[in-house]
């Protein structure tokens, strides 16, 4: 019989059971990819500290529904700001909005993202352009187009990357390329920016339940799924490959994204904090690792090239 445990993971808490309610009064927050995901329940958490917030996104019902939800939820003020993070022309708009509602910018939240499954071999340049554009470019877009306020109010960044760039991760070559860039840059502010008062980090989220781009691309895998690839224990079990012995909790980012902005982080600057309950130290690939990449036929709905 196979050794088994009864620990089924501690759950993850709201911030405001561990940090104080008016950590964030005065502060004004801009989140882009704040409409949806982790990054709208990071724009939670800083909201019930007491900071007003200005979310960013494409979709602009959805961002419209956030905002209201994101008001009820907080009692703090949440403004949508419609904007495509490859277009620095709307991003500077969007700040424009933000200096004219709230006449400052203390808090960035980078997090702005595209993803999907493909193989290198597959992977158009168009579809290799696009995850550039939104999570790299956009990234340099939104730094340049709220650094100035963010020096004026000796704010701070968080840009959400991933973990996938750690080692090869197959079908991942985009977002991978796209994700090590966006740490990098991040170094680059805080060592450039740190005498100016600005200090900026990483948070890399290891898998999260419950969000848009998890259900996305594990609906990619259960679509391509074969007699080779089980998806039900990458879905539903996945959990028992964590260490922590559970999935990630939107909140667990929130509250390191609470903690990343408080005055206790303030020593903590151009570091990557990994959320990821320790998955990347334990080697166990998503995919049936070789027959993945030496047998495409075995996978070949889920590797169909984008775009
Ligand atoms: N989910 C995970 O387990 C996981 C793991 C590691 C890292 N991450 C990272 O965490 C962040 C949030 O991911 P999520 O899973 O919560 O996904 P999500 O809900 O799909 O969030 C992505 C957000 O980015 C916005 N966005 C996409 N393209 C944009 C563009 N061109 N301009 C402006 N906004 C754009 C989307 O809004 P619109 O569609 O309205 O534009 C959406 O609100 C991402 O940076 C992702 O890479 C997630």
């Amino acid at each position: 019989m196979s050794p088994t445990s009864n620990f089924r993971g501690t759950p993850a808490v709201d911030s405001t059971t561990v940090f104080q309610p008016n950590l964030f009064v005065g502060k004004v927050l801009f989140c882009t990819g704040g409409g949806s995901g982790i990054c709208r329940t990071m724009t939670e958490a800083i909201m019930k500290h007491g900071a007003d917030a200005v979310i960013v996104g494409r979709n602009a019902e959805r961002l419209a529904t956030a905002s209201e939800e994101l008001e009820k939820l907080t009692g703090r003020r949440c403004i949508p700001a419609p904007a495509d993070v490859r277009k620095p022309a709307q991003l500077k708009e969007a700040v424009e909005k933000t200096i004219a509602t709230f006449g400052r910018i203390d808090f960035v939240i980078c997090g702005a993202a595209g993803n999907f499954l493909a193989p290198i071999s597959g992977l158009s340049e168009n579809a290799f352009r696009t995850v550039i554009e939104i999570d790299t470019l956009g990234t340099y877009n939104t730094v340049k187009a709220t650094l100035s306020h963010v020096r004026s109010a000796h704010g701070s960044y968080i840009h959400v990357s991933a973990t996938l760039h750690y080692r090869g991760t197959p079908y991942q070559a985009h977002v991978s390329a796209a994700k090590a860039a966006v740490d990098a840059l991040s170094q680059v502010i805080a060592v450039e920016e740190g005498p100016h008062g600005v200090r900026s980090n990483v948070i890399a989220p290891g898998p999260i339940g419950g969000t848009e781009g998890m259900e996305r691309l594990s609906a990619q895998l259960k679509a391509g799924s074969s007699a080779s690839v089980d998806s039900t224990s990458w879905s539903a079990d996945h959990s028992s490959g964590i260490p922590v012995a559970r999935w990630g909790d939107k909140r667990d980012i929130a509250n390191a994204a609470v903690f990343l902005f408080s005055p206790a982080a303030s020593f903590v600057s151009g570091a990557v904090l990994v959320i990821d309950g320790a998955s990347e130290h334990v080697r166990s690939p998503q995919l049936p690792y070789p027959l993945s990449v030496l047998d495409p036929a075995a996978v070949r709905e889920l590797i169909k090239p984008r775009l």
